[in-house]
């Protein structure tokens, strides 16, 4: 069995490349700039999914495919179909859950759009719905140097999920008999952001403070850098989240017989690496 990797680098699609490359399957692993991708025993391919003259080398005798959401992932959709993939492996978001009626251009809309794509070729799909990632602590990294993270929404909840969980659960899946289905992949605990933050802290040793900032400032700042509709989707969702418990499913452990890790088990070997 030949798997397409796309995104092999990004941080989950590099989970997904080790684990199926350890399980001893042939990998195809795919990059915009296939030179950057490490070497390490997977077949390297060009393969961008806004492009569709790079579709065909990348799918030519593939038979499963973990994928990325695009700008818009129909013609790659139907270039799987025609190149006889039959199943593929999405990373979703758990936005498609938290927002089942999707404003257009925001999170959830891009995201419901490409499990209808994959759907809509044909495509036996496995749509993984994770919630946070646990490297979104990387936006707080300024903060964190400088000792206080500004917040809009301390209180909001998330399951920081390890990026490494999500490619051992799309693992497991792209191994499987195919089965058309979503899954709601999530941490093993609900924290807020400001507990998160405290854990940084004491992983660093250093005291790092939480300071709440007036949601409008904190808006208009990331207007100037993001697009409105995903910037609304943002602060609808941590609006919604402020001080509710984030609910957390078993799918980890159910799929990959291990507990999903924790944050500070992220925080540990991720994070600072040791
Ligand atoms: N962060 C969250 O909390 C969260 C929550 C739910 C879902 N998600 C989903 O997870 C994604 C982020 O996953 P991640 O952290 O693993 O990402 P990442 O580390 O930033 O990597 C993204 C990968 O996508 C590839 N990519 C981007 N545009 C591409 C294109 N046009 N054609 C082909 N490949 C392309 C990149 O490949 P090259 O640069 O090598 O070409 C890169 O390897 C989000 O975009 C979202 O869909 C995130």
């Amino acid at each position: 069995m030949t798997v397409l990797v796309t995104g092999a680098r990004g941080a989950v699609g590099s989970a997904v490349r080790s684990g199926l490359l350890a399980a001893g399957v042939d990998v195809r692993a795919a990059g915009r700039d296939p030179s950057v991708l490490p070497d390490d025993g997977s077949a390297r391919v060009a393969l961008d999914l806004d492009d569709p003259s790079s579709y065909g080398p990348a799918l030519d005798g593939v038979d499963r495919v973990f994928v990325y959401v695009a700008e818009d992932l129909r013609p790659f959709a139907r270039a799987m179909a025609d190149a006889g993939v039959r199943h593929a492996v999405l990373l979703s978001s758990e936005s498609v859950l938290t927002e089942p009626e999707p404003e257009p251009g925001g999170i959830a809309a891009h995201h419901a759009d490409a499990e209808t794509a994959l759907r809509g070729a044909g495509i036996t799909t496995t749509a993984l719905r994770p919630g946070a990632f646990a490297g979104n602590t990387g936006q707080w990294s300024r903060g964190i140097a400088a000792g206080f993270v500004e917040l809009p929404f301390p209180r909001s909840a998330t399951t920081p999920i390890d990026e490494r969980d999500i490619g051992d659960v799309a693992v497991a899946a792209l191994l499987a008999d195919p089965v058309d289905e979503s899954v709601h992949v999530t941490g093993p605990e609900s924290l807020t952001m400001a507990e998160q933050v405290a854990q940084v802290a004491e992983r660093l040793g250093r005291p790092i403070e939480v300071r709440a900032v007036d949601p409008d400032v904190a808006r208009e700042q990331m207007a100037r850098f993001v697009p409105s509709a995903v910037v609304d989707s943002l602060f609808r969702y941590w609006r919604d989240t402020d001080g509710v418990p984030a609910p957390v499913t078993d799918e980890v452990a159910r799929r990959t017989g291990h507990p999903a890790r924790t944050y500070r088990q992220w925080l540990t070997e991720v994070f600072t690496g040791a």
